[in-house]
């Protein structure tokens, strides 16, 4: 894909990631070591292609919602990883937040960047106070108990047979952040609402496909590559797509859901302008990390 691309999102989205957080104490040191750490920066790729579509919002407005998701993503990732969640113990590449500083300043750290995902939009001067609202509106449906963390907690509860729908966990607990990243450009615009539509419908389908695909990369690579563990999932008996329809038709269904998104995208926007978002719709299902 346009790697390119991706990595000047990155650049951007860590600039001011830096730029929030002057090292001077040990929470911001711990916040520093996750969210700079190496990553894709894909839901930030996401908001910045998808921001392509709204010639109304600014490059500084994008960068500050883009900052804020990848902020969410990376609390997401540090709290997943606790002893009492995944038990992880290397993330991007390095040891887990609990493994490199300790179990509670990991807590801490996961609450601290998810508090500052919320401020970088609320004390943006680049985004309107009615896309402020709507923003933040749409990111605590997303994140909260009827998003992320419920799709965490189903699956915990499959972990010990108590729950067994695969495609609602996925949806909820990866698949919603990706589907905000999708549309938070769009928000508190009233003649962007069919665009919306339908932006949120692919924004939910390509979070599905990117999360089988996790599914798919954890069993069939190594932990080098992935920079994290290969065996996850196997230890702590999780319900994943590849446990329950196998890699090939796992990696079947990834791809027919980009494809439908792809031609989706094609038939509803300018070409030209839903380029790189058509370019991260493929690399989401052909990424080998
Ligand atoms: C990993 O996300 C966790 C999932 C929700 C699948 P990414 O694969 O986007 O991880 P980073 O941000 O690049 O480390
Ligand atoms: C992570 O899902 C989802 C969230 C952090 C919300 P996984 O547990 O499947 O992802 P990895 O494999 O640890 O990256
Ligand atoms: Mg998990
Ligand atoms: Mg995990």
């Amino acid at each position: 894909m346009s790697l390119s691309f991706l990595s000047e999102c990155k650049v951007k989205v860590l600039n001011r990631i830096d730029s929030l957080l002057p090292d001077t104490s040990k929470i911001i040191s711990s916040m520093r070591y996750s969210a700079l750490a190496d990553s894709k920066c894909i839901r930030a790729g996401l908001i910045f292609a998808s921001g392509k579509l709204n010639n109304e919002i600014s490059n500084s407005a994008l960068i500050d919602m883009a900052t804020s998701i990848e902020l969410m993503h990376t609390y997401s990732l540090i709290h997943d990883d606790l002893p009492s969640m995944d038990n992880d113990h290397i993330r991007r590449g390095q040891p887990t937040s609990h493994i490199k500083f300790n179990e509670a300043t990991a807590i801490l750290t996961g609450d601290a960047l998810q508090a500052l995902a919320y401020e970088t939009i609320v004390s943006s001067s680049a985004i309107n106070q009615v896309q402020k609202i709507s923003s933040i509106a749409a990111l605590t449906k997303a994140c909260g108990h009827q998003g992320m963390i419920l799709g965490q907690q189903y699956d915990l509860d499959a972990e010990d047979g108590n729950y067994d729908d695969i495609q609602k966990i996925h949806e909820l607990k990866t698949g919603k952040l990706i589907q905000v990243a999708m549309t938070m450009p769009h928000l508190g615009i009233e003649q962007q609402s069919n665009q919306l539509i339908v932006l949120d419908q692919i924004g939910k389908d390509l979070g599905l496909a990117f999360q089988i695909m996790d599914d798919v990369l954890e069993a069939s690579s190594d932990s080098n590559t992935l920079g994290k563990s290969n065996q996850s999932d196997l230890l702590n008996k999780k319900l994943t797509y590849v446990s329950v329809f196998g890699k090939q038709e796992s990696v079947n269904q990834a791809k027919t859901l980009s494809n439908a998104c792809i031609e989706k995208l094609e038939s509803s926007f300018n070409k030209q302008e839903a380029a790189d978002l058509i370019e991260l719709a493929k690399f989401m299902v052909t990424r080998k990390s």
